[in-house]
Parts: structure tokens; sequence; C-alpha cells
């Protein structure tokens, strides 16, 4: 496993759970620096994974290889142009915030055609807090193959990292599983409430709702065959399950999931395109 010089510019949740998930995976904690404005949150960094911290963005940056953008996308566009100059011109830039796209980064750090900087735009999601995540990751065409290993490392310490081609993707990861996890849980609410109806403790059916979309996404994740099969196999005809099935199917389930997601990337697209500005 590489093991490069990386800065953290930002140091709040996502930084945090990457910087676990890095250590966690034997990255040492020397090789790691990370800056936020939060003296608490530094000093919780530091305690915790024992590495170096700072106040001031520029001194994170000194000897990085990777340099990790973890701030919320309203300050990207401050942050990237105080860094511009203390950038060293080969570092990987990778970016997690959400509706900032390469050329605006390109932008923002002084980067020009002839010498464009190494950027990789990711997108993960909230499980990664968890290290259960999962990322859909783009790298621009200035990333070299030992870059695009190294931004895959450090998605992959938090989840699953997935490489797109294009990097208009982004919306469509976003619709699918950055905001993902908030349809899974407005359906373990529906669940939780339709079982409290039928007689259930409330607290019984919430578990048995969360218990049963842990149990379900670990046989989809873990499995050779499809949702699609393993729905097969546990639907019997005239069973309770088909009765559940063909209800939802007739309420157009499919279609409003459809109409949902395509909501959610044309929202993506649109912030991306206010957040470019
Ligand atoms: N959390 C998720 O599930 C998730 C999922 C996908 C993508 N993302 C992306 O990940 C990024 C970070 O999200 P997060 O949830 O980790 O947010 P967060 O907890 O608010 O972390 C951002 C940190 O950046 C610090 N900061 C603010 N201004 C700064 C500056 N000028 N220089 C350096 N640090 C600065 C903040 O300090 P203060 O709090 O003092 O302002 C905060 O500690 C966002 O761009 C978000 O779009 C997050």
């Amino acid at each position: 496993m590489s093991n490069p010089r990386i800065a953290f510019i930002g140091a709040g949740n996502m930084a945090a759970s990457l910087i676990g998930g890095l250590i966690g995976q034997g990255i040492a904690a020397e090789s790691i620096r990370a800056s936020d404005p939060g003296a608490e949150q530094r000093a919780r960094l530091a305690a915790e994974h024992g590495i170096e911290v700072f106040a001031d963005n520029a001194q994170a940056l000194v000897g990085a290889e990777v340099v990790v953008l973890a701030v919320k996308p309203q300050v990207m566009q401050a942050v990237c142009r105080e860094l511009a100059a203390h950038l060293a011109p080969d570092a990987l830039v990778v970016s997690i915030a959400a509706g900032i796209s390469c050329a605006s980064l390109q932008a923002w750090l002084g980067a020009t055609t002839d010498a464009p900087r190494a950027i990789v735009r990711c997108m993960p999601n909230t499980p990664a807090l968890l290290r259960q995540g999962v990322s859909g990751l783009y790298a621009n065409a200035a990333v070299s193959a030992i870059q695009k290993q190294q931004a895959g490392q450090l998605l992959g310490a938090v989840g699953l990292a997935l490489w797109l081609d294009e990097e208009s993707l982004i919306d469509a990861v976003t619709a699918v599983s950055g905001s993902g996890p908030a349809y899974f849980f407005l359906l373990m609410e529906a669940m939780t409430a339709a079982g409290e109806r039928l007689g259930l403790p409330r607290e019984t059916a919430a578990q048995l709702a969360s218990h049963t979309a842990l149990g379900a996404a670990r046989m989809a994740c873990e499995s050779e065959v499809e949702p699609s099969e393993l729905r097969r196999r546990v639907t019997s005809p005239n069973g309770t399950t088909e009765a559940a099935i063909k209800t939802f199917q007739a309420g157009g389930f499919e279609q409003l999931v459809q109409q949902a997601v395509d909501a959610a990337a044309r929202r993506s697209a649109e912030l991306a395109e206010q957040l470019g500005q």
C-alpha cells in the first residue's frame, strides 16, 4: 500500500472519517496533516489519531503529495484561491465537495491549460462516517496512474470506491448513492409506521424495519446474484411477499423511484451550476 503525504483542508466529519479509515488501514499518522479553523476539532483529531494539525491551511500543505479538500462547497472558492500559491505543482488535489466541478477547481487553483492540475472529484455518502460508504470518483486527464491508485485508496478507506469515466456522471452518483441513504430511511420510516398500525410497539417496528434493511443490504452486497433474483427467491406464488410487491407495483413504485432519482440528478446539476459561479 502506498503511503503518500496527505493534507486535509477542513477537518470536519468526513475528513475525520477518512483519516480514521486511513490509519485503520495502516497509513502512518506522521504522513497525515490537517487544517481547520476549529480549535476543538483540531485537538480532537490530534488526540484521536496522533496527526499534526494546523489552524493555517498553507502550513498543512507543506510536503503534501495528496491534498484533500474537505470543506463545505460554499467556502471552496475562497479556500482554493488561498491555497493556489502554496500547492506543489505535482500534488494531487482530491475534492469531496458536492457540486464543485473540476473546471471550477482548476480556475480557482490558478491552473492553466498548459499546466493543468491533477484533480480527482469524489462523491461519497454519509455511511462513510461508519466506513460503510460508497463513492463515485472521477479523475481528470492530468491524474497519473499512481495518483488514481492513491485516491482510490483514500476513498476506499471509508467504503467502496467506484471510478467513473465522465465527470457528468457525478450527478447520477449523487442521485443514487449520495442522496440514497435518505431514500432507505424514508422506507424504514414508512415500514415502521405501517408495523405500528398493525399493532407492533413502535420500538419493535423500528428495529424490525432497520435490521431488515441491514440484512437485505448485506445479502445484496455479498451475494453473486442480482437483487431481482434475491427477491424472486423470497417471493412464493400467492404468498405474503407477493401480496406486498404487487401492491407496490400497482402503485407505480418503479416509476416513482425513477422520477425521484431524476429529480435529485437535475437538482445536483443545478446546484453545481450555481456553486461554480
Ligand atoms: N458528510 C457527508 O455525508 C458528505 C457526503 C458527501 C460529500 N460531503 C462533502 O464533504 C465536505 C465536508 O463535509 P463534512 O460533512 O465533513 O462537513 P463539516 O463537518 O462541516 O467539515 C468541514 C470543516 O471545514 C472547516 N472549515 C470551514 N472553513 C474552512 C477554511 N477556510 N479552511 C479550512 N477548513 C475550513 C469547518 O470548520 P467550521 O465548522 O468551524 O466552519 C469544518 O470543520 C463537504 O464539501 C460536503 O459536500 C459530505
